[in-house]
Order: structure tokens, then C-alpha cells, then sequence
């Protein structure tokens, strides 16, 4: 029987973050030319659909999450023909395009605000969040307040984000429907969807205190479906990071949220102190990860959808943080396994497909990131000792992931022909794209041939979870099933053997595996090992 199931299910999904994927005009920041170069890699690696991270006019404060026009395009990345080139070209192979939504704030620089500070009467300045008073006292997620205060007009401003990321104000009507209208342009050029920057914040209730998941976020969601979604072939990921698993199962399962999916961060928490803010790290508590993902499995089982990531432009790479850099492509490769056997849509960041690892730069003048300078100062005035900082810095700061893409062996890793906005991973002579393709046993090949077999089997994307060592910490075995097929995913966390024990492998064969090994009822799984296995074929 033939089965209904939306191609945003079954898309493999790779992310691209344009200031560091690939330079085509010699001045260290990539751009739309260097991506349209790549297409062809893209597609020889699975991909189906790009999210391109925001290309919009911007100041760069926030490397482009600080939009001044959301209808242009940032010189520094291109020209609108560039994009226009870039959404055809994915289109003719086959692919598609969704780009980033930011519109919880805008740009500092942006028009709006402009008018909104130099013309209080102005029906701009309604646009915007403002109070008298610093208050309700909210932080902002980068460091201080989220209060500004602006002399001339003797009130404050809120900005929950970099002070150059004023929010904007979305009970106003008319900010909506601007909005509205330029999300349609966008889709009417042929995007395929959108991830929608912390879209959950939309909702939000300042003067109250209610900021995530507020008390608005149906009614505006709600009310974008009808004006810009209703009715269009999309997908659209809501970024969602305070929600519930909970709430992202109920809001994936509302078709008029318009969100097929969210990025929800439970699974992101297991490695930092409870309650405290992300650079209060701890040792990944390996059992609690299992557990979130365990829990997803339930709570998406009869409704909603899930999307699959480990890592993003705002998260450490993989393998430094859930893996080993001493077992980089087996731990590589494992993770994906790992992650990419379970229900959802998968999300590859750029440069995880080739096994690339975090950043720890001796001088704090090599961080360009606004969050991390942000803490950096803060934590000094927390009075921590600068190597305490560095260390939290070293495992969470977000340059970690956003260090230039290692395409080969030459100067700059071959990403540009001039020094990068951000310095190049020194390990790129030896983590590099053109020896992860030229070696069969590279991380490149074992997640690609994982995603032909994930495509090849309805079972990834419509099977069932049942996980078959839920108490151990070091193991995570667990099994996929519909009615055609069985798959069972056995995977060893740690850089130790592990002896597993099996009931049942009858009639499994082993279809991908980062280890010469059999299958039987007891096993010793060697480090970081990985091993798919499907029934009956
Ligand atoms: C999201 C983006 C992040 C950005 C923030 C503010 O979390 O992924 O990079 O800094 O929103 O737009």
C-alpha cells in the first residue's frame, strides 16, 4: 500500500551558516557564490533541503540575527540575483530552500527603530517594546538586562537579546501584518518554508513577566498561518528552546501553528548544572540524554512531529561535546547513528558530516561571538578566575561551530584565499573534506550511507521506538518497528568495551557498522561503537 507521508518527514535537512561555509570572493567571509559552488556536494551527500542561516541586510551584531531589512540581502553575503541563483540551483537538483525567520527583534539599525527613537509620535515607536522603569527586571540572554534606557526619551527599551536586538512589540497589529507581508514576498520567490527564529518569544507578555511560551504565542502563530502559511506546500521548524517537550508535541500537532516541527532543548541541558545558565558545565549525564530522547519518543508517537540535531551555529560541535576528539570518527560516527535512528527529521549542521571539532583559542581577541564577549565580561565581574572562563568558553562558547568550513589542506583550509572573520580550526591538515571523502571509513561515509539506508526503509521515518537498555549509561540499544520491518540501533557511548547482552537477533543483519563485528546474543561492543541492523533483509 502506497504511504502518505509529507517529504518534510523523510528530508535530510543541512544547515548552513553563510559568514563560514565558503568564500568566492577573496574576503574571508563566505558567501551566496561560495554556496551556489557547493551545491553539487550537497547533493552528493543526501541533502534535500538547506536552511540557510539569516542573509538579510544586518549590522552583524549578532552575525546576521540582527536584520536592518528583511527584504534585502546583505552585500557582505551577495546580491538578491546571487539568492535567486542559489534557490534555482537547489531547485533543479532537486532540493529545497528554507531560511531563517527572525522576528522577535529587529536590527538596532533597522528602519522602524530608527523612526521609533528619533520620532516618538511616530507609528513606529509602538513597534517596539517600551517601559518608564527597568522593569519587570528580565535579563537578557546575552548578559545584563534586557532593559536599555534611552536619554532622550527618558524610557527604556526591551531587548531580550543583544541591545542592538530591540524586540519588537507583536500585540501591535500593523508591525503584524508588515511582517506578514514579508514572509509572503519571500515565499513567493520560491522559498520552501522557515526556521523561525526564537519564535516562541512572539507570545510573550513583558510587562507581566511572562516572556517563553507566553500567553500569545497560539493567537500570532495562529493568526501567520492563515495570513502566510494556509494552504502552501512548506515546512517550517519553530526554534523553540524554553517550550516543554510537552508543548512541542501540542504545537506540532495543531496544523494551523503552522509549525511542522520545533528545535526543543531538553536534550541540550545534560550537560550543565540544573537551574544554572549553559556555561555552568557539567560531564554529559549520558543516562538523563537517553531519557529526553525516550521521552520525545512517547510524546510524538500518536501526534506531532519531531526534528533530530545535536548541533547548530549556537551549539559546540558533536563530537567534542557528546563524543571524543582522541576517537574523533568513531565517536563521529556513533553520534549519528545515535541520533539519526530515531524519529524525526534530521538536521545536519555544516561541517558535522566531516567530523570537525570545537575551537579553544589562547587569546580572548579571537572570540568574535557577542554572547561570549558578553560573558566573558560578566563572569570577570562574577569574579571567576579567567582560566575558569576560558574553560566554559572552550566547551559552550558558539565559536565553536562557527570556525570556517575545512573543505582541504591548503591555507585557510581551502574555505578562502585571505585570513577568515574567524581564525581556522589549526586541525584542518588533518579534519578536512577532501580526505573525509577519500577515506571510505571517514564519519562523511558511514552518515551518508546511514541516510541512503534511512530513505531506503520507511521504518526510520514512520517506525516505532522501543529502547532495550534504558537503565544503562554507557549503551543506548534500541529498536524501530512497523509493519514491514524491524531496525535495531546498538550504539556504545563510551571510549570503553562494553559487554551488551541481546534477546533476540534472529533473522537481523548488520547493514552499517563502524566496526568489523557479528552480531550475537552477548557482545563486547568495542569503543564507540555503532551498529545498524535490519530484519529480514
Ligand atoms: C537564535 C539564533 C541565535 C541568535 C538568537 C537571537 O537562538 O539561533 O544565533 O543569537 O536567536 O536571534
Amino acid at each position: 500500500m502506497e504511504k502518505n507521508i509529507k517529504w518534510w518527514k523523510n528530508a535530510l535537512v543541512y544547515q548552513i551558516y553563510p559568514l563560514s561555509f565558503k568564500d568566492s570572493n577573496s574576503d574571508g567571509v563566505g558567501d551566496l557564490k561560495g554556496i551556489i559552488s557547493k551545491l553539487d556536494y550537497l547533493k552528493s551527500y543526501g541533502v534535500d533541503v538547506v536552511w540557510l542561516s539569516p542573509v538579510y541586510e544586518s549590522p552583524m551584531d549578532d552575525n546576521g540575527y540582527d536584520i536592518s531589512d528583511y527584504t534585502k540581502v546583505n552585500p557582505l553575503f551577495g546580491t538578491m540575483e546571487d539568492l535567486q541563483e542559489l534557490i534555482d540551483g537547489l531547485h533543479s537538483r532537486g532540493m529545497k530552500l528554507i531560511m531563517d525567520l527572525v522576528v522577535n527583534h529587529t536590527s538596532d539599525e533597522h528602519i522602524w527603530f530608527k523612526e521609533a527613537l528619533n520620532n516618538p509620535n511616530s507609528k513606529y515607536h509602538d513597534y517596539y517594546i517600551w517601559n518608564k522603569e527597568a522593569k519587570p527586571e528580565i535579563g537578557s540572554v546575552f548578559s545584563g538586562s534586557a532593559w536599555e534606557y534611552v536619554e532622550h526619551l527618558d524610557k527604556y527599551y526591551f531587548h531580550l537579546f543583544s541591545r542592538r536586538q530591540p524586540d519588537l512589540n507583536w500585540h501591535n497589529k500593523e508591525m503584524r501584518e508588515e511582517i506578514y507581508q514579508m514572509i509572503n514576498s519571500w515565499l513567493d520567490k520560491g522559498v520552501d518554508g522557515f526556521r523561525m527564529d526564537v519564535i516562541e518569544l512572539i507570545g510573550k507578555d513583558v510587562l507581566n513577566g511572562k516572556i517563553g511560551d507566553g500567553p500569545y504565542l497560539e493567537t500570532y502563530l495562529f493568526e501567520m498561518w492563515e495570513r502566510c502559511f494556509k494552504g502552501r506546500d512548506i515546512m517550517n521548524i519553530g526554534e523553540m528552546g524554553g517550550i516543554s517537550q510537552e508543548r512541542a508535541g501540542e504545537l506540532t500537532s495543531i496544523e494551523n501553528s503552522g509549525l511542522h516541527m520545533t528545535f526543543q532543548f531538553s536534550h541540550l541541558s545534560v550537560d550543565q548544572e540544573a537551574w544554572k545558565s549553559k556555561w555552568h558545565i557539567k560531564p554529559v549525564d549520558f543516562k538523563e540524554l537517553k531519557n529526553v530522547f525516550i521521552k520525545n519518543h512517547e510524546i510524538f508517537k500518536e501526534k506531532g512531529w519531531n526534528s533530530l540535531f545535536l548541533s547548530n551555529h549556537d551549539q559546540p560541535r558533536q563530537i567534542s561535546r557528546f563524543g571524543d576528539e582522541n576517537y574523533r570518527v568513531k565517536s563521529g560516527q556513533m553520534l549519528f547513528l545515535m541520533i539519526y535512528g530515531q524519529k524525526g527529521t534530521p538536521y545536519v549542521y555544516q561541517g558535522e558530516e566531516i567530523g570537525m571539532t570545537g575551537i579553544k583559542f589562547d587569546d580572548l581577541k579571537s572570540y568574535k561571538d557577542v554572547e561570549t564577549l558578553n560573558w566573558y565580561k560578566e563572569a570577570t565581574q562574577l569574579g571567576w578566575p579567567h582560566e575558569r572562563i576560558m574553560k566554559s568558553i572552550y566547551s559552550k562558547g558558539r565559536d565553536n561551530s562557527r570556525t570556517p568550513f575545512q573543505w582541504n589542506n591548503k591555507p585557510f583550509a581551502g574555505f578562502s584565499d585571505v585570513k577568515p572573520w574567524l581564525e581556522v580550526n589549526p586541525n584542518y591538515q588533518t579534519i578536512n573534506a577532501e580526505l573525509e571523502l577519500n577515506d571510505d571509513d571517514s564519519v562523511y561515509h558511514f552518515s551518508k550511507r546511514l541516510f541512503e539506508i534511512r530513505k531506503a526503509f520507511d521504518v526510520f521515518t514512520d517506525g516505532e521506538f522501543k529502547c532495550l537498555d534504558q537503565e544503562a549509561s554507557s549503551t543506548f540499544i534500541y529498536k524501530r518497528f512497523n509493519q514491514t520491518h524491524e531496525a535495531l540501533i546498538i550504539t556504545n557511548l563510551t571510549n570503553k568495551e562494553q559487554e551488551i547482552h541481546l534477546e533476540e537477533i534472529k533473522g537481523f543483519s548488520i547493514v552499517l557498522s563502524n566496526y568489523d563485528i557479528k552480531l550475537s546474543k552477548r557482545m563486547i561492543l568495542p569503543p564507540y561503537a555503532a551498529i545498524l541492523s535490519i530484519k529480514g533483509v
